[in-house]
């Protein structure tokens, strides 16, 4: 059920986002965070209608943290799952992805919903990874690279 709705529609319809938010909430308890104290979770919906959560994951060598939505991504890439339809983002107060996990995004799809919302689960905006990150970097520009040696 969740599937065809989901292929059907563009918009996201208020149970599939609800659900979205639910999962990032609930992922978000389990966020790594002994350093920053930003607890962050995502939910990330795919065209076959399972949802991969993630949550950030910090270390003491601090650079090699790792953002809750390219845990996410990077879970449904590793279980086969490369089209994505949305993603929840959840932090204390509503916080935007950061530009890495645009980047990574934007590589799966420039069409991808993104919903920022708080620990309440307010969404404080909704965009397109292509509102979020204009001018993207895609895989096209490499191939248009390689043609042209
Ligand atoms: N963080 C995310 O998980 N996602 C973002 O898009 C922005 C930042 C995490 C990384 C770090 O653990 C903490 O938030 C503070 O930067």
């Amino acid at each position: 059920m969740l599937i065809e709705m989901v292929k059907m529609k563009k918009t996201l319809d208020k149970n599939t986002r609800d659900e979205l938010i639910r999962t990032a909430i609930e992922a978000r308890r389990h966020a790594y965070a002994p350093y920053s104290n930003y607890t962050v979770g995502a939910a990330l919906l795919t065209s076959t209608g399972k949802i991969f959560s993630g949550v950030n994951v910090e270390n003491a060598a601090y650079p090699t943290t790792m953002c809750a939505e390219r845990v996410a991504v990077f879970k449904a890439i590793s279980e086969g799952e490369c089209k994505f339809v949305a993603i929840a983002v959840v932090t204390l107060n509503g916080g935007a992805p950061c530009g890495s996990c645009r980047q990574v995004l934007a590589e799966f799809g420039l069409e991808t919903r993104v919903l920022i919302a708080d620990a309440q689960g307010q969404v404080v905006r909704e965009a397109t990874v292509a509102e979020l990150l204009p001018g993207a970097f895609r895989p096209e520009h490499l191939l248009d690279d390689s043609r042209g040696r």
